[in-house]
């Protein structure tokens, strides 16, 4: 008996000496070597994309981009001012080409974004009257919707209505149509485009007050009878506060509405932030200091390591919750090309992604691959579920 129990023990320690071994960094990026496979069985892996995605005039970004990721949203292309520069006038080219070539490589499309109060025309700007505006509403979001039918997976319908105590935020949409704007524009998008996936898009959502104006908005449409399919929480974020237990609540609250929980903007800022309280609105500006810049040389190991740490926390989170979400979208591919290198203070040294500026995966990504592993070695899986 004792005998048995020794052996027992003996191989008990050589089998957890073996996966202690394959956990190393080499081998977990070696067997799960792409995002998008090492996640495929729990949500699509999404990157944002801009012009020199869609001219590809950097090839090695080309291949990041299409070896580990499965969605696109359009950062900046499918923003009301670039399709309908002036009245009436649509310049789909840029668009359509991203689309093509999205199919091509087989990616899911999350166009961005059909009703934002920012990024509008000059001559939607300048409407005074109600009618002026609701013909504009109406007029955009059914000549793109109809046109982007059946090519794109899902809309960005309404974009960051609301302000930060859950109220609306003031727009000229608000102002010319009240709150029924919201309602109203998912269900002009439903009637065009009866198969698209029609989501509500916001930053800081997952903030109480915030998450009751969402929830109240989902309500509102779901009682109107429209179909809203999903919430997508931005997630720009701060490495020095990435707001953990505010993220699960939300999934857990958005998700018992029965709509598809989505991170859609993913970004972890690692400088300091000039703002008393978290912010993605593109409007907020602060003048350059040297002081607010302090990684242009590099980023020490410290910060690294807590980027790398704060990514896995949230992929951990996700994967705990991969029933209720749909996809995880990273605000772009390489540090490089990060929005966060210009706002809030313009020309600033940024490290919010998981590739670094030569296009090679960081800590952060190899942490979030090493979980993946952990889970392949406890299930015998590459895909099994962490709890
Ligand atoms: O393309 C012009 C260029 O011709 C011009 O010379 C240059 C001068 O500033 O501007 C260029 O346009 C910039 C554009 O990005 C493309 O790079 C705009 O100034 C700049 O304001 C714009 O910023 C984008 C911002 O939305 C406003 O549309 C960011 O790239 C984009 O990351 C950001 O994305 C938003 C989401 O749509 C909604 N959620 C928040 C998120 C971050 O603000």
């Amino acid at each position: 008996m004792k005998e048995k129990a020794a052996l027992l023990t003996m191989v008990f320690a050589a089998l957890l000496l073996t996966n202690c071994s394959n956990l190393s960094k080499t081998s977990a990026t070696k067997q799960l070597s792409t995002l998008k496979d090492a996640y495929k069985d729990d949500f699509l892996i999404g990157t944002a994309v801009n012009v020199n995605q869609i001219k590809e005039t950097n090839p090695r970004l080309t291949e990041v981009e299409v070896a580990h990721f499965n969605a696109v949203t359009p950062e900046n292309i499918m923003k009301a001012e670039i399709l309908q520069p002036e009245k009436g006038r649509y310049d789909f080219e840029l668009a359509d080409q991203m689309v093509d070539q999205a199919k091509r490589r087989n990616m899911l499309i999350n166009a961005h974004a059909l009703i934002w109060h920012s990024q509008l025309p000059g001559f939607v700007r300048r409407m005074k009257d109600a009618d002026s505006v609701r013909h504009f509403f109406k007029d955009h979001i059914t000549t793109v919707a109809t046109r982007y039918k059946d090519k794109v997976y899902s809309w960005d319908v309404v974009n960051e209505a609301l302000n930060e105590d859950g109220t609306m935020r003031k727009s000229i949409f608000l102002d010319k149509m009240g709150e029924e704007f919201v309602v109203e524009a998912f269900r002009l998008t439903q009637a065009v485009s009866p198969e698209t996936k029609l989501y509500y898009n916001d930053y800081n959502i997952e903030q109480p007050k915030k998450r009751a104006g969402a929830i109240r908005l989902i309500k509102q449409i779901q009682a109107a009878g429209v179909r809203i399919d999903g919430v997508g929480i931005q997630g720009h974020w701060n490495v020095n506060n990435i707001p953990m237990k505010d993220i699960e609540d939300s999934i857990l609250e958005f998700a018992a509405l029965g709509v598809d929980v989505m991170f859609t903007e993913l970004d972890i800022s690692v400088l300091p932030h000039p703002f008393q309280s978290a912010t993605a609105d593109i409007s907020a500006r602060a003048e350059y200091q040297a002081k607010m810049n302090p990684y242009a040389g590099g980023l020490p190991d410290s910060v690294q390591n807590k980027l790398a740490d704060g990514y896995e926390a949230l992929f951990r989170l996700f994967l705990k919750h991969k029933d209720k979400i749909g996809r995880v979208t990273l605000w772009g591919v390489s540090d490089a090309d990060s929005w966060l290198n210009n706002w809030p203070v313009r020309g600033r040294t940024n490290y919010p992604l998981l590739f670094d500026r030569e296009l090679k995966p960081k800590p952060a990504f190899d942490q979030i691959m090493n979980i993946k592993q952990d889970v392949s070695l406890t299930q015998g899986t590459n895909h099994g579920q962490l709890n």
